[in-house]
């Protein structure tokens, strides 16, 4: 089984505590979303495919917004919360939730006949395949999108994970759970290959819980912005966080904006 099949479709519990938990900073991030959006001119309100959705953690305060947004995520876990999520806040009428694998995204959007004025994909959701599948996920997203149409990628800046990176880590949420963290840098296919271990704190002890895989390429900016150009994307503007921040070796993040 792919990893990705283990950690969102088969035991998606231990990440979405994860995806819960980002929701407390979201309102950060979506200001700097929305921020960008104007200067770019997506229209106010627009449509917006939010691709590799989770739970809608982005999708709903959008829509909360005024946006329309489609969100499509390979884990119908996510998409029912994403589904719950938006009617707890008011907004099933503006948005839409489907299971889906972005790898084949027109196919799933193909009873969907409006043309997007942005796709997003938020919180390093690509380069869990290989750079040729990512690049035909950017051809599909290019003619899902309406002339003049923009894609905005939030993703992990590499050079950056490269300079602090540690084999070894861990995390207590405030739940109980113990996360201990291995991860390996193959620096042939640039790959950042983890072990997340997990464990629930019982008195003195920890009882374990699982252990996922979480395997995927880590780009750094000048590959991203071949791969955008080789799609068929004008590539227009990079940050070093939705706070349009400048990037720098000492970003965590970048966000990328590309223009049809
Ligand atoms: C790191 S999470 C980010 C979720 C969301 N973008 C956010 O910012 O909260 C990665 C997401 O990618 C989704 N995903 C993984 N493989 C996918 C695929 N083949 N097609 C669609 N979604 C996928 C996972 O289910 C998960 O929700």
């Amino acid at each position: 089984m792919h990893w990705t099949e283990k950690m969102f479709v088969a035991e998606p519990d231990l990440f979405r505590a994860s995806l819960e938990a980002r929701i407390e900073k979201t309102p950060e991030e979506i200001e700097g979303l929305v921020t960008i959006f104007n200067e770019y001119g997506v229209p106010d309100g627009g449509l917006v495919l939010d691709l590799a959705c989770g739970i809608g953690r982005v999708s709903v305060p959008l829509a909360k917004l005024g946006y329309t947004v489609v969100g499509v995520d390979l884990s119908p876990s996510y998409i029912g919360f994403a589904k719950d999520y938006a009617e707890r806040e008011g907004v099933s009428d503006r948005t839409r939730f489907i299971v889906g694998d972005m790898r084949e995204v027109e196919k799933v959007l193909s009873e969907y006949l409006e043309a997007f004025d942005i796709v997003i994909n938020m919180w390093t959701s690509m380069g869990y395949w290989d750079e040729e599948t990512d690049l035909r996920i950017l051809r599909q997203c290019l003619s899902l999108t309406k002339a003049s149409g923009f894609f905005l990628m939030h993703t992990a800046n590499r050079d950056n994970l490269v300079r602090r990176f540690q084999a070894h880590d861990f995390s207590i949420s405030d739940d109980g759970i113990v996360m201990l963290m291995e991860r390996e840098l193959d620096l042939e296919t640039s790959r950042m290959i983890n072990f997340w271990s997990y464990y629930r704190k019982e008195g003195e002890d920890l009882r374990f819980l699982d252990r996922l895989e979480v395997n995927h390429r880590i780009y750094s900016l000048h590959e991203l912005k071949e791969q955008f150009i080789d799609a068929g994307w004008r590539f227009i503007a990079v940050y070093g966080g939705l706070n349009q921040r400048k990037l720098t070796i000492d970003t965590f993040s970048m966000v990328l904006v590309a223009q049809k």
